[in-house]
């Protein structure tokens, strides 16, 4: 049977394989998908050797995704600007690819299951790590009316902003109401959020956290104090999934009634 994983350190909590098990039986699709914990100093290593020992396919996670960049042959031109690489596949003369599919799951959540078009409409983007890198491209292509990316270090943010054409501001100087802002820090992981003005939201403002958890984030329990709606990030999880998936095995899997299981399971 086809053998699929993720690779990253740590790995025992992650929810690909059941996701991707999920996946398989909702399209027929015979595979086995387990969990490699990656080592530090034998990551390569570990990726060649799955490949190969005939290994289909890698996802990748922290903290290695900037170390499989690195490692590839060919680069999808969304790997190429996220700068790092959740997706990995051997190519027929042993070539090793790497595609980027967190930011197009992201949007593919907001667009698809949400139903919040970001075509015409005012973003604000909160941080400027990696996270944010990997989803600025897909964000970009959606054609919004303009992309602010805030960040509390300003050099980062004007940094991707220079890279992909954008703005870049400091939580002090933004000038709300934006149509959709979307939080990328890890500010959430500490119950934490940066310095959001009242001013940002309006009852029209539309939220995403790119985390997830059981209770409400504390940028979305914000945004509600604040008369916004949004969601979490959990869908973007199952989303980046299905684009692996579909890269895979050429076939993109309905993922609205996942999120909803896994929600209701949390
Ligand atoms: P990731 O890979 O999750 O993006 P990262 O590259 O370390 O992680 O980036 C973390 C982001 O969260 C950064 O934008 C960081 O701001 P700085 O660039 O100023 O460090 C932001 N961040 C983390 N904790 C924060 C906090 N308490 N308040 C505001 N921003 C925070």
């Amino acid at each position: 049977m086809d053998q699929y994983a993720v690779v990253g350190n740590p790995i025992a909590h992650s929810k690909s394989p059941s996701i991707h098990a999920h996946f398989a039986t909702l399209t027929n699709q015979e595979l086995v998908y387990s969990t490699l914990l990656g080592d530090e100093a034998e990551f390569e290593h570990q990726v060649r050797d799955f490949f190969a020992k005939d290994g289909k396919g890698l996802n990748v996670t922290v903290p290695f995704k900037e170390r499989a960049y690195a490692m590839c042959d060919i680069l999808s031109q969304r790997a190429k600007q996220a700068g790092a690489v959740n997706t990995l596949l051997m190519g027929r003369n042993g070539e090793l690819f790497g595609d980027n599919t967190d930011g197009i799951g992201m949007v593919r959540d907001i667009t698809h299951n949400h139903g919040q078009s970001l075509k015409d409409k005012r973003i604000l983007i909160l941080g400027a790590g990696g996270a944010v890198r990997g989803v600025l491209e897909p964000v970009l292509n959606a054609a919004p009316e303009s992309v602010t990316i805030a960040n509390r270090t300003l050099e980062k943010a004007q940094s991707l902003a220079d890279h992909f054409d954008c703005l870049a501001s400091s939580f002090e100087a933004l000038e709300g109401p934006f149509d959709i802002i979307i939080n990328g820090t890890s500010a959430s992981l500490s119950g934490s959020l940066p310095p959001l003005k009242e001013e940002l939201v309006n009852a029209e403002t539309w939220c995403y956290d790119m985390m997830y958890g059981k209770e409400r984030t504390v940028f979305l329990q914000w945004a509600h104090e604040h008369g916004a709606r949004g969601a979490d990030g959990l869908g973007m999880l199952v989303g980046q999934a299905a684009e692996a998936f579909y890269l895979w095995r050429q076939v993109r899997p309905e993922t609205a009634s996942l999120v909803e299981t896994m929600r209701e399971q949390m």
